[in-house]
């Protein structure tokens, strides 16, 4: 973006998807006018269910024209099951964003927050603040294998896992340079080099490499069981964890879990190299149980958006933010029924907003 105005492209999917976003709208633009910087929305009817019971398909053939260049694409939620199948609904956008976008890094903060009670034992806020980095595009999840004798005695099934020396080194390069950029400047790589003896060995060599590169960031590596155990025992060990794409799948959603709420989890589908846009959007799905009440809460949505303007650059105005969240969750009046408070999602949205003034 050329003199901080920003082209965002809000895309708010289904169920309370449509209900938090406005929120997250309301708060970055509040942020926008306190810290001197625009954002230019433009707001797309598809990757949601409504759109497939028109068309057929989650998107338009040329969604990608479409979106153009944005900055970013700020993203709710999708899925409908009653209506749409999860995995046609899943592959057909946000999967389709994460590969056409080369986004190869999902982030996850894993934070304890005032108000949010924890369900671990005796922890308070500040003591678990640390960060998943998940490898977002190979590793585990690739599609080479196939399946032979299909229905006989001798059925056979491959899937291999394909770790490339690119794909490995520029997601241990992004959580160096985030350990970096931390006080504790400490990472942790998840391995399993004793059981899966060729990729994890090699895995954990390439950790090595890249960290010659950063004299300054610890490092040190667990594998994935007892790296589990440690997430819920001593979540205060970690800073920066970095993980392939299926140990990163399993630590991202149990950090979060191991902070309270889903709630109030953000994610980010980030493209460092800026090639193209990436992504920010709440960790929770659609929600249909509650979805239509006006009871979502809305923290996951903002606290995206602060991310987001971290990605642009406005870290002021998205510490901001994070400082207006904790001081509304630590507010039962002002939280959502999820954590126990008595607002609805828009009156916590909007006290989120008149906080950063
Ligand atoms: P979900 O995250 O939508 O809901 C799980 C539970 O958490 C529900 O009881 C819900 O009421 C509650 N919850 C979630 N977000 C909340 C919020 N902001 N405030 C208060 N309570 C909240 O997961 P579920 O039910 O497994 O999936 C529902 C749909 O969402 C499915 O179609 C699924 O595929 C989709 N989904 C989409 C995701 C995405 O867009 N990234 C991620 C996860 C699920
Ligand atoms: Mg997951």
């Amino acid at each position: 973006a050329t003199n901080r105005n920003y082209a965002i492209s809000v895309i708010p999917g289904d169920g309370i998807g449509k209900e938090v976003m406005p929120e997250g709208i309301r708060v970055l633009e509040r942020a926008a006018s306190l810290y001197g910087f625009t954002i230019e929305q433009t707001w797309q009817d598809f990757a949601c269910c409504d759109y497939y019971a028109k068309h057929g398909q989650m998107m338009p053939d040329d969604w990608k024209a479409q979106i153009g260049n944005p900055d970013a694409i700020f993203f709710g939620a999708v899925g409908w099951p009653d209506t749409v199948p999860d995995h046609i609904s899943l592959w057909g956008s946000l999967l389709q964003f994460r590969r056409e976008y080369d986004q190869y890094v999902n982030l996850r903060p894993v934070r304890l927050m005032p108000g949010v009670p924890c369900p671990l034992v005796g922890r308070e806020p500040g003591d678990i603040d640390f960060w998943v980095v998940r490898e977002n595009t190979e590793g585990e999840y690739s599609s080479v294998g196939g399946k032979m004798f299909p229905g006989t005695p001798r059925e056979v099934v491959i899937q291999e896992t394909v770790m490339t020396r690119h794909g490995t080194d520029r997601v241990l390069r992004y959580a160096f340079e985030l350990a970096a950029t931390r006080d504790r400047k400490h990472v942790t790589s998840a391995t399993k080099s004793n059981g899966i003896a060729i990729t994890m060995p090699w895995w954990d060599e390439r950790v090595e490499e890249m960290a010659k590169n950063y004299p300054t960031v610890t490092h040190d590596k667990y594998h994935i069981d007892i790296l589990t155990a440690q997430f819920v025992l001593n979540p205060d060990r970690f800073d920066v964890v970095v993980a392939s794409n299926l140990f990163g799948d399993i630590l991202s959603d149990l950090g979060p879990a191991c902070t309270g709420t889903i709630g109030v989890a953000p994610s980010g589908n980030i493209n460092p190299d800026r090639t193209a846009p990436s992504l920010f959007e709440p960790v929770h799905g659609s929600a249909p149980d509650i979805a239509g009440k006006g009871i979502a809460n809305p923290v996951g949505q903002i606290w995206s958006a602060a991310m987001m303007l971290e990605h642009l650059g406005e870290a002021d105005a998205a510490a901001a933010i994070m400082r207006a969240v904790e001081t509304v969750l630590a507010q039962p009046g002002l939280r959502t029924g999820d954590l126990k408070g008595k607002a609805n999602t828009e009156q916590c949205g909007k006290a989120i907003a008149d906080a950063l003034a």
